[in-house]
């Protein structure tokens, strides 16, 4: 029955039926986050795209509503954002009122040719976000000279009381200002030089974060997502950039030559974060698509396809080479948490220690000290040929997340595979946080300094988890396994 396929996501976004891709238009507005979606509600693989829509008053629990935006006489609906247009700026609302307005791409084709033609429209909302009205002006922004000209990302700007636009054109991020969501101004280019271009960059986002916490030290972030280039191995995937931003230039602070990745497993693509988030909340809030172009339209679901990651708090901390951005699961987590078993202090040895969960999902928490020890691993078995492998090297300082034989992967051949990311212990300690859904590992290390976001499609549920050091011991000091529940009441 619904949400207890094989493979269905438990406690993350998975549309009920049907393919999704990108996150779109999220937003908080009068108690509820809304997360529209890229959606195609005819097939199970990319097709002319909707917006699909689900809310949720937790972050975590999801109620999934009728599609928002059909397809018109611009195109199809790809990506874009929501605001609350509380001043209405726009126009569009009743005196005194504000309301909901989503800018997002019509990606249609120019008359009489195949060539795709990219614009950006504008909806608005009277009921919630429940339905739209499309803009009579629609397309409020063009450029007959760009092919790829997509992904609207629009915020308020007190420092220079205008809309931002962030846009996706080609291999750079385009910056454009608007005094009333319809007439846009362009402002500065950004990238050309900065990053990494292996692919079309899509789905910028742009936004302020103090620094260490301090209100009096704030940078700004640039999220862009890479398209799949066949010549790297991790398929599509999204960097950032740490700068400044005065409502018209983004500078970037690292080298142009700095890559700096958001996840370093291989499915979190296109993530951009929540609009509105009210000021005493505080919270900068982001989720991706947990999938990778590379094989996207092949992972081995049935009746739906893709899903989203579990929403992430985003914060900057300082360090020595600059600052640098963390990734937390968000606090509401807890709303789901169910009992833990917890262990104390274990020796780790190159005989493995064995602990059974018998649940299909569940969170991890784990610190371990590493002396002596060359290499620790975590490994979780999901039936006795499936496992799934988190191992941390001392000496080369990576954490590796193995998925080759964590179950069917025949879909792809770039799915048996492994992924890592640097990681540097603290005080010899490593502390993991793993979330593991029916087809998902998610890995947290050193409080989100390190993340690797990676699908498994395993057949077993019967999941344990075994332990090993290698060139000495490992101690693991803290170890707690807790039993999630699904948001699929
Ligand atoms: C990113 C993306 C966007 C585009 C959308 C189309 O995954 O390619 O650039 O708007 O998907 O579905």
């Amino acid at each position: 029955s619904l949400y207890s396929e094989t493979y269905r996501p438990q406690f993350h976004f998975s549309p009920k039926e049907k393919w999704l891709n990108d996150p779109n238009g999220m937003v908080y507005f009068k108690g509820e986050y809304h997360l529209f979606f890229q959606y195609h509600p005819q097939g199970t693989t990319w097709g002319p795209m909707h917006w699909g829509h689900a809310v949720s008053r937790d972050l975590i629990h999801w109620e999934e509503l009728p599609i928002a935006l059909y397809p018109d006489e611009h195109g199809a609906i790809f990506s874009g954002s929501a605001v609350v247009d509380w001043k209405n700026t726009s126009g569009f609302f009743e005196e005194g009122n504000g309301g909901l307005v989503a800018i997002y791409t019509s990606a249609g084709t120019y008359p009489d040719s195949d060539r795709p033609r990219q614009r950006q429209s504008l909806a608005y909302s009277f009921d919630h976000g429940r339905t739209w009205e499309k803009y009579e002006g629609n397309p409020v922004l063009s450029d007959e000279d760009i092919t790829d000209y997509r992904d609207p990302k629009v915020f308020w700007h007190d420092g220079s009381g205008r809309w931002i636009m962030v846009l996706a054109t080609g291999q750079t991020i385009t910056i454009y200002t608007s005094p009333n969501l319809i007439d846009w101004e362009f402002a500065s280019e950004f990238g050309q030089e900065e990053g990494a271009h292996s692919g079309v960059w899509e789905c910028p986002d742009l936004f302020p974060l103090m620094v260490d916490g301090n209100p009096d030290y704030v940078k700004w972030v640039m999220l862009v997502s890479i398209g799949d280039n066949s010549d790297f191995k991790e398929g599509s995937r999204t960097q950032y950039f740490v700068g400044d931003f005065d409502g018209k230039t983004f500078i970037n602070h690292h080298g142009a030559d700095t890559l700096l990745w958001l996840d370093h497993g291989r499915d979190n693509y296109a993530g951009v974060s929540w609009s509105d988030i009210p000021e005493k909340d505080g919270r900068r809030i982001c989720l991706g698509w947990m999938n990778n172009w590379r094989y996207a339209n092949q992972v081995p679901t049935e009746t739906w396809r893709g899903a989203m990651t579990l929403p992430r708090e985003l914060t900057l901390i300082s360090n020595a080479d600059g600052v640098q951005l963390l990734q937390k699961p968000v606090s509401e987590i807890s709303g789901i948490r169910k009992e833990s078993k917890v262990t104390k202090a274990i020796e780790v040895t190159e005989e493995a220690s064995l602990m059974d969960v018998n649940h299909e999902l569940v969170e991890v928490n784990l610190a371990v000290t590493l002396k002596e020890a060359e290499e620790f691993s975590l490994t979780i078995h999901h039936s006795s040929d499936e496992k799934t492998s988190i191992r941390y090297n001392r000496i080369n300082q990576l954490l590796t997340v193995d998925r080759t034989q964590s179950g069917e992967h025949a879909f792809s051949d770039s799915f048996a595979a492994f992924s890592e990311c640097p990681v540097a212990l603290m005080e010899d300690t490593l502390n993991l946080q793993l979330f593991l859904d029916s087809s998902s590992l998610e890995v947290f290390a050193q409080g989100g300094r390190g993340v690797l976001t990676n699908l498994i499609f395993p057949k077993g549920t019967n999941t344990t988890l075994s332990l090993t050091s290698r060139g000495g011991v490992s101690k693991v000091e803290e170890l707690s396994v807790t039993e999630l529940s699904s948001i699929w009441g």
